[in-house]
């Protein structure tokens, strides 16, 4: 018979997260990327290893150390997240927790742009990044069990995340409202709402640590028993 570790509920399974901004090259020295300490991501993918699971993590710059028991890829742009992401599947859960740019310079400068004392400024033409997790959430192959995305808002958060869990395909939206006075962004605290089709679970503001530990509890409660 089996027996189930109720502390290693993800045992079996791969998590595959991302995390951290993308830095998205405007010429040798220049780059545009999202604010992100990648703390929230990190302390997920050390949670689901906690938790039994096999993960992998993508990770964009951030000086973190790799968690224990964790396979750690570090990319710079979008499109190499996009594409590590998917060199790491198949995954049973996914989740994109990734502060990714969403526009990119068009074109990349192979010299540093120069100042040339006449105040006129260069033009920064951009161009849309893909979207990661909405690529991964509709495959028709590869999609993975539950994914789950996070919706980092500073207005009207919970109408934002319904509407990206729709639009994005994912069965999961983690939103939390990222304003200046709340402290998310770089802080140690986190206050999360969890967005689904049947509804909005809001749980109190707690450590990003504790935040990870119950949300890789909470997910590895609804993958269906025979996944
Ligand atoms: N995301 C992604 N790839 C992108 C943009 C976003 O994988 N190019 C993921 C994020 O990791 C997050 C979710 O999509 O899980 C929502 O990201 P967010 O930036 O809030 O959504 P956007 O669709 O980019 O909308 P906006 O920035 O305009 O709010
Ligand atoms: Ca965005």
């Amino acid at each position: 018979t089996d027996t189930v570790d109720a502390t290693k509920p993800l045992t079996g399974k791969h998590v595959l997260v991302t995390a951290g901004p993308t830095h998205e090259p405007i010429d040798p020295v220049r780059y545009i990327a999202n604010r992100s300490s990648g703390k929230q991501g990190f302390a997920i993918a050390a949670a689901a290893a906690a938790a039994g699971a096999r993960v992998t993590l993508v990770a964009g710059p951030v000086g973190l150390p790799d968690p224990d028991g964790v396979a750690v890829r570090r990319v710079e742009t979008a499109r190499d997240m996009l594409a590590a992401v998917e060199t790491a599947l198949p995954a049973d859960i996914a989740i994109f927790a990734a502060a990714v740019a969403d526009w990119r310079p068009a074109q990349e400068a192979t010299s540093k742009l120069k100042k040339d004392g006449s105040g006129v400024v260069p033009p920064l033409h951009v161009t849309e990044n893909p979207d990661i997790l909405a690529t991964i959430a509709h495959l028709k192959d590869q999609r993975p069990g539950l994914v789950v995305g996070f919706a980092a808002e500073t207005d009207d958060v919970f109408e934002n995340a319904k509407k990206k869990l729709g639009r994005k395909g994912a069965d999961i939206i983690v939103a939390n409202d990222v304003s200046p006075e709340t402290g998310v962004m770089g802080g140690g605290a986190n206050t999360v709402h969890l967005v689904t089709a049947e509804g909005i679970e809001s749980w109190p503001q707690m450590p990003k640590d504790e935040v990870a530990r119950r949300l890789v509890h909470w997910i590895a409660g609804r993958l269906s028993p025979t996944a």
